[in-house]
């Protein structure tokens, strides 16, 4: 029989890949938490209209990376490619957009990108929106959070970069005047670039291709356009937070989401490589009136977790572990209550039972073999006398005869 295999650009994890995962992930919820931000937790599946209307169907998330089918229904549903579009489905549908909130999520994102280091097809994220908020207080207190991310998880060769795409009417101001700038260079532009100039032209800032970099280098600026109070805030950011982080205002960062108005940012690392973004966020005012809400401005951000997880300095969280053994002559049903007994009396060791049929000779070989600290033994004479051999798999390798009582007490000062 042939045998399945997963997709391409969608990994299984395993415990020794997870050992990383979570203290990254309990860090960014301690962070979270400190910032009195909220959980919100929205389902995968979405219907495709959403992402539509909100990342944009001029983007590539929607044009050409979107996992889209339709349901039984014939209704086409989409697994979400980032969270914020549901987060605020969500708040309109509760009728929390006429309020103030924050919330965070964390979960697994889906693209149809060409997979490579740190680019997946399902990945995850962790992510923060802002709600109700307008431009001033929360583009700081989120830019704080950033630094917060980089700092408590230890991030090296982090750089921040910040810019501001003005209001919708500036936008378009500058967006036109790109496109009569860039017109007359459209020979010397490839296929991609000649298409984000008719359905996106702001895109074009983020081009790869260095000779439309160098054509770039006399267009007009974003900062022309925008006003004397965005620029300021910008100045204003990259002062505030100079000592926690280094922060660089750069005015050709657009990103790749259509729902973007002002305040926008990227950290990325030089120790990622080529994808080296590790968070994305911006400010988005006018998200909630497009997906049928009330006027609701907000300002959010993701991490991306597979990068920032290969990046982070956080501890790897080693677990205090044992290994029960017990006699195989006959299966004894009270070495499992004994067991239990014991990690009811300290639940932060992990108590591996060895269910295997081999003897005690070879449990106790490849229990020599673990990280764990101790065997506990329970063989026929143990169960006998009622008590239990515990024996150091350090290098000592004393080893004690105690009653189960002394056990317990044993197991609790591990
Ligand atoms: P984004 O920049 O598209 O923003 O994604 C945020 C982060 O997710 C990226 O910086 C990157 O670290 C990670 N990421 C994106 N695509 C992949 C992939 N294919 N494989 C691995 N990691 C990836 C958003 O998603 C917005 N929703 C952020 C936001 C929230 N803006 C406002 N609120």
């Amino acid at each position: 029989m042939d045998k399945i295999n997963s997709l391409r650009g969608m990994p299984d994890f395993y415990s020794d890949d997870l050992i990383s995962w979570t203290p990254v992930e309990n860090k960014l919820e301690e962070v979270f938490r400190a910032f009195s931000i909220g959980e919100i937790r929205t389902p995968i599946l979405e219907y495709t209209d959403l992402f539509k209307r909100s990342v944009g169907d001029t983007s590539d998330i929607v044009n050409k990376e979107i996992y889209s089918f339709d349901d039984r229904n014939d209704q086409s549903i989409s697994l979400r490619p980032e969270g914020t579009a549901g987060v605020i489905r969500s708040v309109i549908e509760k009728k929390l957009d006429q309020q103030q909130s924050k919330f965070w999520y964390m979960g697994p994102m889906f693209r149809y990108e060409r997979p490579q280091k740190g680019r997946y097809r399902q990945f995850h994220q962790a992510g923060v929106e802002f709600l109700g908020y307008q431009e001033g207080q929360a583009d700081f207190e989120l830019i704080a959070l950033v630094c917060s991310i980089i700092n408590g998880l230890d991030i090296k060769n982090a750089k921040l970069k910040i810019n501001h795409l003005g209001d919708k009417d500036s936008k378009i101001q500058f967006a036109r005047s790109l496109v009569t700038f860039l017109e007359p260079y459209k020979d010397q532009m490839d296929d991609k670039d000649i298409e984000r100039l008719s359905k996106n032209p702001l895109r074009i800032l983020d081009s790869k291709d260095k000779k439309v970099q160098e054509i770039l280098e006399n267009a007009p600026s974003l900062t022309d356009f925008i006003s004397e109070s965005a620029n300021s805030l910008l100045a204003s950011i990259q002062k505030t937070f100079a000592d926690q982080c280094t922060i660089e205002i750069d005015n050709k960062l657009v990103r790749g989401l259509d729902y973007y108005t002002g305040l926008v940012f990227e950290a990325c690392s030089s120790d990622l490589g080529a994808q080296d973004a590790f968070i994305g966020g911006g400010r988005y005012d006018n998200l909630a009136k497009a997906l049928g809400g009330k006027d609701m401005p907000a300002i959010g951000l993701a991490v991306g977790l597979e990068r920032l997880i290969s990046i982070s300095s956080v501890l790897r969280c080693d677990e205090k572990k044992v290994i029960f053994i017990s006699s195989t002559s006959n299966i004894t049903p009270l070495a499992f209550k004994i067991a239990n007994k014991l990690r009811n009396a300290n639940s932060n060791i992990s108590l591996d039972m060895d269910l295997t049929d081999s003897s005690i000779k070879a449990k106790l070989r490849r229990a020599n073999k673990t990280n764990a600290t101790h065997a506990f033994i329970f063989g026929d004479e143990e169960m006998n006398n009622k008590s239990i051999i515990v024996k150091s798999l350090r290098d000592d390798n004393e080893q004690v005869s105690m009653s189960i009582d002394e056990c317990i007490d044993f197991f609790k000062e591990i």
